[in-house]
């Protein structure tokens, strides 16, 4: 099955759809039994069965089916948020006294989230490479969570050799894909055991939805539908779910567009003199190139670069003269937006995590892209005076 067809049609030829072209929403909150015997069989299994829309909705179950086949996973589990589904995932995986590797940057929130388990007896660490995590393994780490690309650089990891290393040490993996998105790579194919995405950005699409997806084998998505998705009670809405459906449907065309766009763009900045470096890994020049070519069918849109500036106020100014780039937190959209971690992180925290001033993250949405460039180099051009 390709994946243009799991994005366009799978799961909507069931007779119950009764040949509607873009599938009706169930916004009822609960079904109905004939007797009490067969509510309670039905809330014995109530991850499976339609009981109540906190555990499961059909909408939800087709943006779902649609989310596993892509991922080339058994199961999915749709949350009501990204966060939702990486809490929840943890949650499930850890129990008071357990250790986490975490390999190279995540998102600000997972590692906040981790710090917030510590109050439960749940510890981890931060490494940047397979050796680092030979270190700092011991006989209570559970699991090895990252993203690739990681956060903010872009720095790509070996995935197969990351999942066989974790495999060989009895770790369960978990891997946040939202950059990619399941499009451009399929982490359950090269060992992952559970795959995260925040539908929020490219899978959305349109900057209208929060929303989050846990993909992988029943054996572990099933216990978290169960367990935390029930009782932490971040159900995804079957109003967000049938955006999902919709976002679904363009999503290859989508990124197709932003993969040119963010490429030609990214171009532009490489060999531009007040840039001092772009973290792309679709330019030859990124060190994650060739790794990419082997793991990655395409390159989203997302990607940073620095400034030749050490200056938060040039920072500042260069932000205030994009015309096209909108200033916002998020990614994925239509829309393209800028964000300067330096301008909104705290002194401290850019520090700690190496983050230089001049570090500017883009996400290059679907305007023309000599717009953007246009745009980009007018800015520049005004950097240039300042410095
Ligand atoms: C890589 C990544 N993962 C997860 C999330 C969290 O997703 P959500 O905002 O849908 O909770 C984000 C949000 O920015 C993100 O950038």
């Amino acid at each position: 099955m390709d994946d243009e067809w799991i994005c366009g049609r799978l799961g909507e030829d069931e007779p119950w759809l009764l040949g509607a072209v873009n599938p009706p929403v169930f916004e009822n909150s609960i079904f109905a039994f004939e007797t009490a015997e067969e509510l309670g069989a039905a809330l014995k299994d109530e991850d499976e069965r339609y009981v109540y829309w906190r555990g499961t909705n059909p909408t939800v179950d087709l943006a779902q089916r649609k989310l596993a086949a892509l991922e080339r996973a058994e199961r999915a589990k749709c949350f009501a948020s990204g966060m939702g589904a990486i809490a929840a995932t943890i949650s499930s995986l850890v129990s008071a006294g357990d250790h986490v590797l975490v390999l190279g940057a995540v998102y600000g929130p997972t590692t906040q989230f981790l710090r917030y388990l510590e109050k439960f007896g749940v510890t981890h660490t931060h490494v940047g490479d397979l050796a680092g995590a030979d270190s700092a393994i011991n006989e209570t780490t559970r699991l090895l969570y990252f993203e690739s690309p990681s956060y903010m650089r872009y720095e790509l990891f070996d995935i197969p050799a990351v999942t066989a290393w974790a495999r060989s040490r009895g770790l369960v993996t978990v891997m946040d894909n939202t950059w990619a998105t399941p499009l451009f790579q399929k982490p359950v194919t090269m060992g992952v055991d559970l795959v995260l995405h925040s539908l929020s950005k490219y899978i959305g699409g349109h900057s209208d939805l929060v929303g989050g997806v846990v993909c992988g084998p029943a054996a572990l998505v099933r216990p978290i539908a169960r367990t935390e998705y029930m009782l932490y009670g971040a159900a995804m809405s079957p109003h967000d779910a049938a955006k999902v459906v919709k976002g679904l449907r363009t999503l290859p065309v989508r990124m197709a567009a932003h993969q040119e766009r963010a490429l030609a763009v990214a171009a532009f900045l490489a060999g531009h003199p007040g840039v001092r470096g772009v973290n792309h890994p679709g330019l030859p020049s990124h060190p994650g190139h060739e790794l990419a070519r082997r793991q990655l069918r395409g390159f989203s849109g997302l990607f940073s670069f620095e400034l030749d500036t050490d200056d938060r106020g040039a920072v500042a100014e260069f932000l205030d003269r994009l015309r096209h780039f909108r200033v916002a937190v998020s990614w994925g959209g239509f829309e393209s937006l800028v964000n300067a971690p330096a301008l909104t992180t705290e002194e401290s925290v850019r520090a700690t995590m190496g983050i230089p001033v001049g570090l500017i993250r883009l996400s290059v949405g679907l305007e023309p892209a000599e717009a953007l460039i246009e745009d980009l180099a007018l800015a520049l051009k005004g950097l240039r005076r300042l410095a």
